[in-house]
């Protein structure tokens, strides 16, 4: 198992307020990494920690296996956007790349038009940075980020600001570039949604403690949909459905209430069932269990939107 990037117990303290307390990621090789949080978790923080921006006040950072310290080269392997890219707003889109490329000192020239084609802005090569729309500025930023070819691109908040439609396409940008390019990527965001279609396992971030970190599939699997059932006599009602129906799979969370996570079409026969053995069913219905609610439920309140 290789990871990529770990942190452990890493924190950033300012006088007594902790802004990134205690937090350990861990990112393997190829996943795409959503870091999750509200606005003032302590997202950029970390990922400021972690490009050896500033230093942390406790625990350390581990990149490709090797524990950073201020003269690492291992940053060579990372590509990131930190915030809102800067550009020279009245050069064009190549000459920032050229600049880019000089100033890092990477040689392959070819780097530059395989960014553009890879970013989707070849077409805008010759535009002033300043004539770029925000989502062709991301773009650029991710293929300023790309140039010297890196094993692991950080992206922080990517999306900010951009509409709906640029959202969507810097999303597919992403996933494309994870597939393509082998990269491994480490996305922040506030917003569920936009994170949940693209990660393959969330770290979650809240008052700048890490709350959860979780492949989403797993996640996906906690977080199933059910019939719930308010009953008058629990285990009539479970005996019935496991003869007549063949239901297995379902949990009792309380007394009076059944959960059955399979056959989620047939409320209506279950019910009728139920009924026409005696049972009382004060209440049946098909609850939806959505991220949104489970992360609502982790924060303790406030949407992450
Ligand atoms: N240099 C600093 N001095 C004091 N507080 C800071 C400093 N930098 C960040 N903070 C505070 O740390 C918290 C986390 O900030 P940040 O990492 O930017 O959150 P996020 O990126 O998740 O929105 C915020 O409350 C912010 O005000
Ligand atoms: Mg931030």
């Amino acid at each position: 198992m290789e990871y990529v990037l770990r942190t452990h117990h890493l924190s950033k303290h300012y006088r007594a307020f902790k802004a990134v307390d205690d937090v350990n990621i861990s990112i393997q090789q190829g996943e795409i990494y959503g870091f999750l949080g509200q606005n003032g978790a302590g997202k950029t923080t970390t990922i400021r920690m972690i490009m050896g921006l500033i230093r942390p006040t406790e625990g350390y950072v581990e990149l490709f296996g090797e524990k950073i310290t201020g003269g690492s080269t291992v940053f060579d392997r990372i590509g990131s956007i930190i915030e809102f890219p800067g550009f020279y707003p009245n050069l064009t889109v190549v000459e920032n790349l050229e600049i880019h490329r000089r100033l890092v000192g990477f040689p392959n020239r070819g780097s530059i038009e395989q960014a553009l084609h890879t970013t989707g802005i070849w077409e805008a090569r010759n535009r002033l940075a300043k004539r770029l729309s925000l989502g062709m500025k991301q773009r650029l930023g991710i293929a300023r980020a790309l140039l010297h070819q890196p094993e692991l691109l950080i992206l922080d908040e990517p999306t900010n600001g951009l509409d709906p439609i640029g959202i969507k396409e810097i999303r597919q940008l992403i996933i494309d570039l994870a597939k393509q390019n082998n990269l491994t990527i480490l996305i922040s965001s506030h917003i569920l949604s936009e994170i949940e279609q693209l990660a393959t396992k969330i770290g979650i971030l809240h008052r700048g403690c890490l709350l959860e970190e979780v492949l989403l599939e797993e996640l996906r699997r906690k977080n199933r949909n059910y019939i719930e059932a308010a009953v008058g006599e629990d285990h009539k009602t479970l005996m019935l459905l496991e003869q007549h129906m063949h239901i297995t799979d379902y949990h009792r969370p309380e007394p009076g209430v059944i959960r059955i996570y399979e056959r989620l079409a047939e409320s209506a026969a279950i019910n009728r069932l139920l009924v026409q053995h005696g049972v009382d069913v004060k209440e049946i219905s098909v609850v939806k269990a959505t991220l949104e609610d489970y992360f609502i439920n982790l924060t303790g309140g406030g949407p992450l939107a």
